[in-house]
């Protein structure tokens, strides 16, 4: 499963890249908002760590998602135009993939989302599965359910698990065979942490300083 970092921040990916263990980034204008500054600087920024950038466009008409996508894909390669899953992004996600321009969609909850924008040629489709939860609904069931459908047929879009809040929440991602897990940074930086490896190599430091005094 490759893993994304959730954030607008450059340092946080820049941190998290230099582990050797991220696959990409995923923004969205409320964490740019968040983090404020260029976008455009922010997002090429992120390019140099990680071969996967979204960045979302934020008309919700064709011809203006159209024109927003094509620019944010002129800025560098390894960026990934984000659509929200409507009618009109639908029609963007067909275009985009006619011109080789890769894309994400965001903002999926149900399955029949799913299924429309891979077959209008999404490269990667983001369920949100907190924001579910938070709704009282399961989130990983609807990762579940799409992972199921998906395995019956040949659609070459990646499942992003996103809008995750926890580390359980990536282990389950990985356990439903979820193609990509993105993970805010604050998740992250619990994800390589144990209080046994704390205490395990605590203990190895000390038994090695009675071996140097001999
Ligand atoms: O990248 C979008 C998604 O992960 C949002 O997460 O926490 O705002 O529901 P959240």
């Amino acid at each position: 499963m490759k893993l994304f970092l959730d954030t607008a921040n450059p340092k946080h990916v820049a941190e998290i890249a230099s582990w050797g263990v991220l696959d990409g980034v995923t923004t969205n204008p409320s964490l740019v908002a968040k983090e404020g500054g260029d976008f455009k600087k922010t997002v090429l920024e992120m390019c140099k760590h990680v071969p996967c950038v979204s960045a979302q466009v934020t008309a919700t008409d064709f011809a203006g998602m159209k024109k927003q996508g094509e620019e944010y894909a002129k800025w560098h390669k390894h960026i990934y135009v984000k659509v929200p899953m409507t009618t009109e992004g639908l029609k963007a996600l067909k275009y985009f993939r006619s011109k080789g321009i890769r894309t994400n969609t965001t903002l999926i909850f149900s399955v029949p989302q799913a299924i429309l924008a891979a077959k209008a040629g999404a490269n990667i489709i983001s369920p949100f599965i907190g924001r579910l939860d938070d709704a009282g609904e399961d989130g990983m069931e609807l990762i579940r359910d799409i992972m199921e459908v998906w395995s019956h047929y040949k659609f070459d879009t990646e499942v992003l698990v996103a809008s995750t809040r926890h580390p359980r929440h990536i282990v389950d991602a990985a356990k439903c065979g979820a193609h990509i897990c993105t993970v805010p940074y604050d998740v992250f930086t619990k994800l390589p942490k144990h209080p046994l490896t704390d205490v395990g190599l605590k203990k190895f430091l000390e038994d090695w300083e009675k071996v140097k005094k001999g």
